[in-house]
């Protein structure tokens, strides 16, 4: 019986190649996305079955809490078991900081932070029930370790990511789950996308110079491809990983040490 694992955020850019690089290991896959992602999740799952592995679309939204538990349980119920969720979903705002209004905080925080409980939540719920020493793999950034200017929103809800992950850590380390933190750097996804787009209307550079020019503080010399970050999510999901609890690691190429 193949191990199942439940990926937000998933229809495109790094949830997807999670949900490959997590097939390609033994995983049937739950790609839980909001639900007009839907026809976008169709090239998710058909990797996922070309690597021999059942995936299955939950529609859902992240930051509500009944709909996070119900599709925890769609998924345990549907591929007939419940091991790894990786709360991957996440969104980025670019304003400076005298710029952002209640309701930019009020759409953020319940997408990137208030997310990570509930998953949490409804994870440790599913492993006890089932008996599993499960593992939770969150998306933390470059961001969560280091304040970046124009990113004061999406930056603060990834130090809070990170936070969680370390308490949560402890929190369910006497059931034997772990909780880890993967934290990339510059990835060529739909997110960076949009920050090129916003920095271009604040310092006027063409339609992708800013994401180009990211390359220069990067010690590997290139922008990350979201299967860079996979590898890393693979390990954190996998027996390898198995003495690594509570830890943010770092998939930026070398653009921070710690
Ligand atoms: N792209 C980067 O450079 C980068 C760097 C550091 C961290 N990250 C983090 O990696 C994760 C994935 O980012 P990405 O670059 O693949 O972004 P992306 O925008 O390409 O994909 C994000 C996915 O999350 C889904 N999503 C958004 N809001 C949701 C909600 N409320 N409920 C359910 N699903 C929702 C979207 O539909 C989309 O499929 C995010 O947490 C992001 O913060 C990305």
């Amino acid at each position: 019986m193949s191990k199942v694992a439940l990926i937000t955020g998933a229809a495109q850019g790094i949830g997807r190649a999670i949900a490959t690089k997590l097939a390609e290991d033994g995983f049937d896959i739950a790609i839980a996305d909001l639900p007009f992602q839907e026809e976008v999740a169709a090239e998710t799952i058909a990797a996922v079955e070309a690597a021999g592995h059942r995936a299955i679309f939950i529609g859902l939204n992240v930051a509500d809490k009944a709909n996070f538990d119900a599709a925890v349980d769609e998924a345990a119920e549907k591929l007939g078991g419940f091991d790894v969720l990786v709360n991957n979903a996440g969104i980025a705002q670019v304003k400076p900081v005298l710029e952002v209004t209640q309701e930019d905080l009020e759409k953020i925080y319940p997408i990137n932070v208030y997310s990570v409980f509930y998953g949490i939540q409804a994870a440790a719920r599913k492993f006890d029930e089932l008996g599993v020493k499960g593992k939770i793999v969150n998306a933390a950034s470059i961001a969560a370790i280091q304040g970046f200017p124009i990113l004061g929103t999406y930056s603060t809800t990834k130090f809070a990511v990170r936070g969680l992950t370390q308490v949560a850590a402890q929190e369910l380390a006497p059931k034997g789950h772990t909780v880890n933190a993967y934290a990339p750097g510059i990835v060529g996804t739909g997110m960076w996308e949009l920050i090129d787009e916003e920095l271009s209307k604040i310092n006027g550079k063409p339609k992708g110079q800013n994401f180009k020019e990211q390359i220069s503080g990067i010690a590997l010399g290139r922008t990350s491809e979201p299967r860079d970050v996979a590898g890393v999510v693979s390990f954190l999901a996998s027996e390898n990983s198995d003495y690594v609890t509570g830890q943010v690691i770092l998939v930026d190429g070398g653009m921070l040490y710690n």
